[in-house]
C-alpha cells in the first residue's frame, strides 16, 4: 500500500470507533511493565508506535498475551532487566522519549536506535533533564539523535525541571525516570499538556500532586513503583480530529465518533471547528465523548498553538483553513517541524497543493482558505514516514477532488485501518 489512490465521495454518513487512544496504550503498556504482578489492558491501540513499545517492554523482561481485545502483562517482580538486543522504537517518538526515563533507571546498557524520520528527531530535549538527574545518554551530534546509548542505573535522583517547550514526552520521560530517584521530582510546564502520564501513575498507586496555574502546570511526584492495574483505553481525540474535520468540510457528510478520550488538554481542535462555525454537537459520556460533525460553512480562524499542545491537529486544521472563507493564522508552529516530518513545511505545502495562497512568518504559518472544499484541486502528496500527513492529504482528497497519496502505508503507525473505516462512511 505505498501508493494510495483518494477518490472525492458523493455523500458521508455513519458512526465510528477511532482506535485507543496512542499515548494512553503507550503508558498503559510501560507501567504495566514496570508493576510486579499481572495488569489488564483492554482497548490498545493497533499502531505500529504501539506494536514497538510492546515489544520492548517484552525485552525488557515484561511477559505479554492476549486473549480477545484484552491484553496481559506480566512485569516481573525483580524489575526490568537490560536486553542484548537494541531496541527498536520504530517511528514513534513517545516510545523513544518515554523509554530514555525508564532505561535511564534500569541497570545495563541499552541501544535505542529508529527510522529514519525518529533517527532525525532531537532527543537532547529529554537526554538533558535525564542528565541533570544522574543519567548517562548518548546521542549524536549537537541534538542527541538516535542511536542512543544509555547506561542505566539505581543511583538517579529527583530534580526540579521546567520544560523549556510544551512536550508530553518531555514531561513523561521526566517522570518515568523520577519513579526509581532517590527523591521526589517537580515538572513544570508553562503550558498544560496532556496529563495522561501523570494521571495514569496516580490510578497505578504512585504519589502525585499536580497543581495548576492560569496556564500552566507543575508535577511534583513522590519515588515508587505502580501496581498492576485494570487499564481501559478511551479513543484517541488526534484520529477523531481527522474524521470531525471530514464531516466539517465535506459538502454532503453526517459524521458521529464515539467514545473518544475527552481530556482538555486534547480536545482543542474542537474548539478551533467551533470557532470556525462548524455544526456539530458534543456528548459526554463520562471521561469520553461522542462528536458529531456536519457538513458547514467554514470561516477563518485565528488559532495559537497553546490551544492544541504537541499540535498533533494541526495538519488537518489546515485543511480546515484551506476549505474556510478568509486568511487563517497558526501561531507559534514552531515544534511542527519536530515531528515525523517537518508537519511545518509539509501543512503549507498541502494547503497550496489544494489550491490556497500560503505564506509563513517564523513560527506562523498563512491559510488564504477557498471557502469550499469543492474548489480543491486533485493533488498528489508523498507523506514521507508521517502517519498524520496520510490522513490530512486523505481527509483533503475524500472532501475534494483526489489526492494521490505516496508512503500511504505509513499511517500503520497509529491507524492501521484508517483507510477502511474512512470507506465506511462512503
Ligand atoms: C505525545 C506527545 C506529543 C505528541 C505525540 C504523543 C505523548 O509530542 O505529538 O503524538 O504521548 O506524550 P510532544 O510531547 O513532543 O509534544
Amino acid at each position: 500500500m505505498s501508493e494510495v489512490r483518494v477518490v472525492h465521495a458523493e455523500v458521508l454518513e455513519g458512526s465510528l470507533r477511532v482506535p485507543g487512544d496512542k499515548s494512553t496504550s503507550h503508558r498503559a503498556l510501560m507501567i504495566s511493565a514496570l508493576a510486579p504482578g499481572e495488569s489488564t489492558i483492554v482497548g490498545l491501540s493497533p499502531g505500529l508506535d504501539v506494536v514497538a513499545t510492546s515489544r520492548i517492554m517484552e525485552q525488557l523482561g515484561a511477559l505479554r498475551r492476549d486473549e480477545h481485545d484484552v491484553a496481559f502483562v506480566t512485569g516481573p517482580l525483580d524489575g526490568l532487566h537490560a536486553s542484548n538486543e537494541a531496541l527498536d522504537c520504530g517511528n514513534s517518538g513517545t516510545t523513544m522519549r518515554l523509554l530514555t526515563g525508564i532505561a535511564s533507571a534500569v541497570p545495563g546498557t541499552h541501544r535505542l536506535v529508529g527510522d529514519a524520520s525518529l533517527s532525525a528527531r532531537p532527543m537532547d530535549r529529554v537526554a538533558t533533564p535525564l542528565a541533570l538527574m544522574g543519567a548517562s545518554i548518548k546521542g549524536q551530534g549537537p541534538r542527541s539523535v538516535a542511536p542512543l546509548l544509555i547506561e542505566g542505573s539505581r543511583t538517579l535522583h529527583g530534580v526540579a525541571y521546567e520544560v523549556p517547550m510544551a512536550s508530553a514526552q518531555v514531561k513523561s520521560a521526566i517522570l518515568f525516570a523520577a519513579l526509581a530517584a532517590s527523591g521526589p521530582t517537580t515538572v513544570v510546564e508553562r503550558v498544560r499538556t496532556r496529563p495522561t502520564t501523570e494521571t495514569m501513575l496516580s490510578r497505578a498507586g504512585i504519589g502525585v500532586v499536580s497543581v495548576e496555574d492560569t496556564e500552566g502546570r507543575s508535577v511534583t511526584l513522590h519515588p515508587g513503583r505502580p501496581k498492576a492495574t485494570a487499564w481501559t483505553i478511551p479513543g484517541d481525540p488526534s484520529q477523531a480530529a481527522f474524521f470531525a474535520v471530514l464531516g466539517a468540510i465535506h459538502p454532503r457528510a453526517s459524521i458521529e465518533i464515539v467514545d473518544v478520550d475527552s481530556a482538555p488538554e486534547r480536545v482543542g481542535f474542537l474548539g478551533v471547528l467551533q470557532r470556525m462555525g462548524a455544526t456539530m454537537s458534543v456528548r459526554s459520556t463520562g471521561d469520553t465523548m461522542t462528536v458529531v460533525v456536519r457538513s458547514s460553512e467554514l470561516l477563518a480562524a485565528e488559532v495559537h498553538a497553546k490551544e492544541i499542545p504537541s499540535v498533533d491537529e494541526v495538519p488537518v486544521l489546515v485543511v480546515a483553513a484551506a476549505a474556510a472563507s478568509g486568511v487563517s493564522a497558526f501561531r507559534d508552529m514552531g515544534e511542527l517541524r519536530l515531528k515525523e516530518s517537518n508537519r511545518f513545511d509539509g501543512s503549507l505545502s498541502l494547503a497550496a497543493k489544494l489550491g490556497c495562497h500560503v505564506w509563513s512568518e517564523g513560527d506562523d504559518l498563512f491559510i488564504e482558505g477557498l471557502g469550499d472544499a469543492s474548489r480543491f484541486a486533485d493533488f498528489a502528496m508523498d507523506a514521507t514516514l508521517d502517519h498524520r500527513m496520510v490522513m490530512a492529504s486523505a481527509v483533503a482528497g475524500c472532501a475534494g477532488a483526489g489526492a494521490s497519496i505516496m508512503s500511504a502505508d505509513t499511517v500503520s503507525s497509529s491507524y492501521p485501518d484508517f483507510f477502511n473505516d474512512l470507506r465506511t462512511l462512503e
